[in-house]
């Protein structure tokens, strides 16, 4: 997404000195649906959190601005605005494509109706529902229940190898002790090598183990480390740029537990690109933003794009299952890893890869700390 400014974080909606927000005011700065108010001329005087994210634009830089400005390709919309305002009816508009600048045209439903006649002239009232967003969350609901069953699966699987490996081992040492000759204990010793080996897949299959240890941390914490782990490691050719929104809130999370999860991204970025590519980190905020089933009042986003050949188009919908890998060295590992790390943060992974440009997104919401004034997690169920 092409981020032409940065909404300013800001935890309770409102800063400490600004006066409290009416209820009605906070009705609509909660609703998912984007609505936005226009005068006859096709002029923006209001926009919500939600329109603010769907049209990538801060309500306080586009007021005044004509719509035609900030949207010159979204015609069939701008149509359907001018007929309310000759004909003075609703108008509702089913599956609409809004051509968005700088990003890709999305489906949206739309309903306008005209406001105020007397105060405000031609006004209108428009509602953005927008479709592909809601297709995507229930995509990510499904992409975490099915993570979660499958390191399950896998995790339980990992616990039963795990006992019987210790027996074995220690039986094949025991035996060791009794043979005689060197030639027989050779046997033995392939036993106790294999069983390590097995021991340490069983291992990264049930990976990190310690506890979550949170406290509120910058997210650029995590980005910098990743920075420099994948910098000392690639090919010289490789080049890692970062584009960062210094403005993003304190994040409550195990940072130890984040870089794992990051640098798990990072590396097959790395591996994607091979010796003379490019990567770029890039850290975001959105507001009102819905994970899965649950809407959060701010979520951080750390992006890792790469410009290689792309997710092998076989592999996209499983790539975050364990085991499931694309290269003759790989263990598929990573990225399930990397996803129940970010979900042991209420957080996911989602991506997009077309060849010549991935991106992974490790989102991240901003949740309630106890004893702090910081409130950032709505609760809400979208
Ligand atoms: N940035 C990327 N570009 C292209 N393919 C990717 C990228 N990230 C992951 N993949 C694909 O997803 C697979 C699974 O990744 P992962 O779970 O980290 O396991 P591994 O790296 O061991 O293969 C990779 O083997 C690769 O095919
Ligand atoms: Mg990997």
């Amino acid at each position: 997404m092409n981020v032409k400014h940065k909404p300013k974080p800001d935890p309770n909606g409102h800063s400490p000195m600004a006066p409290l927000r009416r209820p009605d005011e906070q009705i609509v700065d909660n609703l998912t649906t984007a609505v936005l108010v226009l005068d006859g001329e096709l002029r923006l005087l209001s926009l919500n959190p939600a329109a603010e994210a769907l049209l990538d634009v801060s309500a306080k830089q586009v007021r005044g601005v004509k719509l035609r400005q900030l949207l010159p390709a979204a015609e069939i919309f701008e149509t359907a605005l001018l007929r309310v305002v000759d004909s003075g009816h609703p108008l509702t508009e089913r599956d609409m494509q809004l051509a968005l600048t700088g990003a890709p045209p999305i489906a949206v439903d739309c309903v306008i109706t005209p406001v105020g006649e007397h105060a405000l002239p031609g006004g209108l009232l428009v509602e953005l529902l927008d479709l592909d967003r809601h297709k995507q969350i229930s995509r990510e609901e499904q992409l975490m229940s099915q993570n979660e069953s499958a390191r399950a699966l896998v995790r339980g699987l990992a616990h039963e190898i795990r006992n019987p490996l210790g027996g074995l081992r220690g039986a094949a040492q025991l035996l060791e002790r009794e043979l005689g000759t060197e030639e027989l204990k050779e046997y033995t010793r392939i036993i106790v090598h294999e069983a390590d080996r097995l021991q340490a897949l069983v291992d990264r299959l049930l990976g990190p183990r310690m506890l979550p240890s949170k406290r509120l941390i910058n997210i650029h914490e995590v980005t910098e480390r990743v920075r420099a782990l994948i910098q000392a490691e690639a090919p010289g050719g490789i080049v890692v740029d970062r584009d960062y929104d210094p403005s993003i809130p304190e994040l409550y999370a195990d940072p130890e537990l984040l870089i794992q999860a990051t640098l798990n991204v990072a590396q097959n970025a790395v591996q994607a690109v091979a010796d003379a590519g490019h990567i770029l980190l890039r850290t975001r905020v959105h507001r009102q933003y819905t994970i899965g089933q649950r809407r959060h009042r701010l979520v951080a986003r750390i992006d890792i794009c790469d410009n290689g050949a792309g997710i092998r188009e076989d592999l996209k919908d499983l790539i975050f299952y364990p085991m499931v890998t694309g290269r003759n060295d790989g263990t598929g590992l990573g990225l399930s890893i990397a996803q129940s790390l970010v979900n042991q943060h209420a957080g996911l992974i989602e991506c997009h890869s077309e060849p010549g440009n991935t991106t992974f997104s490790i989102l991240l919401p901003l949740v309630n700390v106890p004893g702090t004034a910081f409130d950032a997690d709505a609760g809400a169920h979208a």
